[in-house]
């Protein structure tokens, strides 16, 4: 619900369970007066305090006033150079020279619905949503904001965007357009806040750090062209007691896929801004009078009760109106993917092979990775030319995938439209095509050059290479991957004042062939995909609706990678494979039973040889999948409780899907190495209810008692958990309401 009061001129944002506000003060200032646990629409602006602060400037409007000054008042959209000197949210050089902006409020519009982002992904909105646009003028420019609010009452999200225009006669030229800005005051002006990040690196993405909000700047970002393995761009920030359970916490999601900076700033008199945009890193956009720049969408939630909440409330609201599944209310099928067996070597045959295999124990979806085109035999060579190999696959797809379905599976394939390789005839006829400035050698990554997305042409003949493809078979999924940070970024289609313009640009180039994908292909389902995790972020979980996590698929490192992940991003969006031991990126060599239970934790499916599977492990598998299909629902869109904490937590890891009625759980817990004299383990359980008894029942038949207990036992006294001898071993409990 979005209130204004003409009194005191508040516009009150509320949410199921949390409140935000805004005011434009008496020289129309746009105050963020509070944000956090619903209260009434009092005006909150007596949270903000007025003293005399020295060397803090006051505008003129304020005439002696020296208590008055930007310096020291929580903005909604801080500006620049004329009294504020933390970190702005916007930047513009004037067409004097100057920096100096100096946002006023000129009105504002409040409508049913959500708005939409043109060329940006967004939250799509539906019924219950809302809208506020508030609209700010530099009174001594044209320059203008448009600040945009989605309000989405029963998940607590509130999104924002800002569309920054110039309504002056001379271009303009936009150095810095945050997202978000937020100032928090009044009760969280203080010292006792922690800043939550994901930090990783290729193959150990989104590992959590927590860090105590000190004076200065704390910040995270993205200069690699893609949002990054090495910080996600979703930021928590909380109470230094707040924890899974309790405690005020706010987070923060960029729905962006390129460069991103995401800052705290915490000022001398301990007022906390929290900014996340477009990174100002070679960030520069020419506005020409009378044109607009949009900045990508954030959302946002205040959980006034841990982390937990807030995860299943971040979750529910994406699977409600962000991430869209070509193909609703239906299952996903478990997949098979061939790209841990083969690389780049294979045969049709080889491929009908594994399929065959993957049938047999109920998969329902074929994968074929990397090396089906042009001449790719490794990663020097090939991308850019997106033809069948008839070497490898004679006869084509028209060829190969009825083989596949005559099998009872889909068929799915893996592309990397961006990019190119130099020994490719995709390289040799365009060279100008790739990303680089002349007269300077470009870097390659994995061997390879990034394609200047930013061009109408070039997207263009990649895309009708891509549709060729799509055509000439029944092929209902594709694995879109990236697998080099953006280097050399300079396009030959824009004059020199405008390469500041390039990282963004190839952004909404990345969004418009998607897009376009998705209007011609509409039962296409893509999975997104960086070197794994690379471009794990809510931009690209509009248009695919699951992305693959992580290309480490050891199961112990992926309860930190998954468990990092699952804070944000809901389970549905996880891509998570059972692979061979030992394994490829670890060494190290764990049970089937132990790779099934986490990697059903996601989209399911495997990437392993199963012809060299004994009999044992064939019954395991199977019996995994029947798991994975009678609890699918459960998985997928139960809520998810972080039981444990990896990074802390040495002995085992568990956590616990439960449906939105609470009438069924399913209970996961993997332990460590294994240690003599192991101590006895009582897991207490989470979002049960309390009145209700459960029968649980070990998912392998092994664990389980007829006993039922009642849900308040489960979660305050805790459920005892069987010896379990070797290393990473597993448990999977069900719980099924009675009564
Ligand atoms: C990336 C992906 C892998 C695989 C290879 C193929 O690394 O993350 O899953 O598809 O590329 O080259």
């Amino acid at each position: 619900m979005i209130l204004y009061n003409e009194t005191s001129r508040t516009l009150t944002l509320h949410t199921r369970r949390t409140t935000y506000q805004m005011k434009a003060d008496a020289f129309n200032v746009l105050l963020h007066t509070y944000y956090g646990p619903r209260v009434g629409d009092d005006d909150l602006s007596c949270l903000v305090q007025y003293f005399d602060r020295g060397f803090s400037p006051n505008p003129r409007e304020a005439g002696i006033d020296r208590t008055y000054s930007l310096d020291t008042l929580p903005q909604e959209y801080a500006t620049c150079g004329v009294g504020d000197f933390r970190s702005s949210a916007a930047e513009v050089e004037q067409p004097d020279g100057s920096l100096l902006l100096d946002f006023r409020y000129a009105g504002h519009e409040i409508r049913p619905g959500k708005y939409t982002l043109e060329g940006l992904p967004s939250f799509t909105g539906g019924e219950g949503w809302e809208t506020l646009s508030v609209r700010l003028q530099d009174p001594s420019s044209g320059v203008e904001a448009e600040l945009l609010y989605g309000v989405c009452e029963e998940h607590d999200l509130i999104t924002r965007a800002a569309v920054l225009a110039n309504c002056g006669q001379a271009p303009v030229r936009l150095r810095r357009a945050m997202s978000l800005c937020l100032d928090l005051n009044g009760n969280l002006n203080r010292t006792d806040l922690d800043f939550i990040t994901f930090y990783g690196g290729h193959v150990r993405e989104r590992n959590m750090s927590r860090a105590q909000v000190c004076h200065g700047i704390q910040s995270v970002g993205s200069v690699r062209g893609v949002s990054s393995h090495q910080y996600n761009p979703f930021v928590m920030l909380c109470e230094r007691s707040a924890g899974e359970d309790a405690g005020l916490c706010y987070g923060a999601a960029l729905l962006y896929s390129g460069n991103f900076t995401a800052q705290v700033e915490h000022s001398q008199f301990n007022d906390t801004r929290l900014l996340i945009g477009i990174h100002p890193h070679h960030f520069c956009w020419t506005l020409a009078p009378g044109e607009r720049f949009t900045a990508p969408e954030a959302a946002l939630i205040c959980s006034p009760d841990g982390f937990a909440a807030m995860t299943h409330r971040f979750h529910r609201a994406m699977r409600a109106s962000l991430i869209q599944d070509p193909c609703p209310g239906t299952r996903r099928p478990v997949l098979i993917n061939n790209w841990e067996v083969t690389e780049f070597h294979f045969s049709a045959d080889q491929l009908v092979e594994i399929a065959r295999e993957a049938s047999k124990l109920g998969m329902e979806l074929f994968v074929m990775d990397d090396g089906w085109f042009g001449n790719r035999n490794s990663d020097y060579s090939g991308l850019g030319d997106w033809v069948v190999n008839q070497d490898k696959i004679p006869g084509g797809l028209e060829a190969l995938v009825p083989r596949i379905q005559a099998l009872g599976m889909r068929f799915g394939l893996w592309v990397e439209p961006e990019m190119v390789s130099e020994d490719s005839g995709l390289y040799r006829a365009h060279p100008d095509w790739a990303l680089g400035a002349p007269g300077r050698p470009q870097t390659r990554g994995r061997s390879q050059l990034a394609l200047d997305f930013t061009r109408q042409d070039v997207r263009d003949y990649v895309y009708a290479s891509l549709r060729r493809v799509l055509d000439s078979a029944d092929i209902s999924y594709i694995k879109w991957d990236m697998n080099r940070a953006l280097t050399d970024v300079w396009s030959a289609a824009l004059p020199a004042e405008r390469q500041g313009e390039v990282f963004h640009r190839y952004v909404l180039g990345v969004y418009s062939f998607l897009e376009q994908l998705r209007r011609d292909y509409p039962k296409l389902f893509i999975e997104g995909c960086a070197g794994g995790g690379g471009r794990f972020d809510a931009g690209m979980l509009y248009y695919t609706p699951q992305i693959w996590a992580s290309d480490n698929t050891d199961a112990i490192d992926r309860l930190k990678i998954q468990y990092g992940t699952s804070f944000c991003y809901p389970i549905s969006a996880i891509g998570a494979h059972v692979s061979a031991v030992p394994n490829g990126q670890t060494h190290r060599s764990t049970p089937m039973e132990t790779r099934g239970v986490v990697a059903m934790s996601g989209t399911f499916g495997y990437e392993m040889d199963l012809g060299e599977c004994t009999e044992e492990e064939k019954k395991t598998v199977r019996r995994q999948i029947e798991t994975f299909k009678a609890h699918y629902n459960l998985i997928q869109e139960g809520d998810y409780y972080r039981l444990t904490n990896p990074f802390q937590d040495k002995d085992y890891t568990a956590w616990e899907h439960v449906s939105p009625d609470q009438r069924e759980a399913l209970v996961s817990l993997v332990t460590g190495s294994a240690r003599a004299a192991q101590p006895f383990t009582v897991l207490r359980l989470k979002g049960l209810d309390p009145q209700r008894r459960y029968r649980i029942t070990g998912t392998d038949g092994l664990y389980g008692s007829d006993t039922l207990y009642r849900g308040d036992t489960l979660m305050y006294a805790g459920y005892p958990i069987p010896l379990l001898w070797g290393d990473y071993q597993s448990v999977q409990l069900y719980l099924e309401a009675v009564e």
